[in-house]
């Protein structure tokens, strides 16, 4: 059995509380949280703590904890030489104070508490400061069911990025077709076999290729009409700019 403890109870903590908890080869030794009533509703089923001097000893300590906070909390670990790893995209490995060895296990997937999800079905990029760690976390990601990736600080920056286009930046997106669609009173619903089908096209075709629409067209009748109708003065330089963009991507330079 592979022993953990969880630091952090925000998105990314409970659901791999959730994750370790239903699988027989984990054994949670304890779950931590500077707020001990924000975990207090699992007591029945996991040690919890709010004392970072009292954590018991574990194969691996996870630090699902805000990014900025990963160094000050490993900092205050009271052990030393033992595995301690963040979950985070955009921080490098070596944001773990290094009286412990350290480690990198970033889900690549979007958490809410509110949203279930299966773990096993998402790509864990994983890094560590020595051999054996990588062993444990191979482990922890098989044990899972989960694929894994061995991807380091300097990648797994330019991977963040990426997934801030595809996550973040695609997720506005919605949010301001929404406002469109509320203001002219028309269901939002009507939009998602839309957005299902623009999402299963990548698996079969290169985004650029799987590209339609009034900009890839030179459609400028289409474009002029929906700059009118935009009121936002940043949504109209937002339409314009990626009208551009998907006009000239070839000249642009990432
Ligand atoms: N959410 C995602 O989709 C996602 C995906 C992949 C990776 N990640 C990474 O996973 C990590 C956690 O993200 P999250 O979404 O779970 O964040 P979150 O929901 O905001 O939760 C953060 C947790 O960290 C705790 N915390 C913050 N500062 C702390 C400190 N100094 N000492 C102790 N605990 C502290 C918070 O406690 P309080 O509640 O008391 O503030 C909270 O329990 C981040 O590194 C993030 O980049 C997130």
């Amino acid at each position: 059995m592979i022993k953990v403890v969880i630091l952090g109870s925000g998105n990314v903590g409970t659901h791999l509380f959730k994750a370790f908890k239903n699988n027989s080869k984990f054994e949670i030794k304890q779950w931590y949280s500077r707020n001990l009533k924000d975990i207090s509703q699992y007591s029945d089923f996991v040690k919890i703590t709010d004392q970072l001097d009292q954590l018991e000893f574990a194969d691996m300590y996870v630090l699902a904890v805000n990014d900025d906070s990963i160094h000050d909390l490993s900092t205050q670990l009271s052990f030393t030489n033992r595995f301690v790893c963040h979950t985070s995209g955009s921080k490098p490995i070596d944001v773990i104070d290094l009286k412990n060895r350290s480690g990198v296990f970033y889900p690549l997937q979007t958490f809410s508490k509110e949203s279930e999800i299966d773990f096993s079905k998402i790509p864990i990029c994983i890094e560590s400061s020595n051999d054996e760690d990588m062993i444990t976390l191979k482990n922890v990601s098989k044990a899972l069911g989960c694929s894994y990736h061995e991807i380091d600080s300097n990648q797994r920056e330019k991977l963040h990025l990426a997934a801030v286009f595809v996550n973040n930046f695609t997720n506005h997106m919605y949010t301001i077709a929404k406002e469109i669609t509320d203001k002219s009173k028309i269901d939002f619903n009507i939009l998602k076999p839309l957005i299902s089908e623009t999402v299963n096209k990548i698996y079969k075709l290169d985004p650029k290729v799987a590209q339609t629409g009034p900009a890839i067209r030179g459609d400028n009748k289409t474009i002029n009409k929906h700059l009118l109708v935009l009121k936002s003065k940043k949504h109209k330089e937002l339409y314009e700019l990626i009208t551009y963009l998907i006009n000239n991507l070839e000249h642009e330079e990432l």
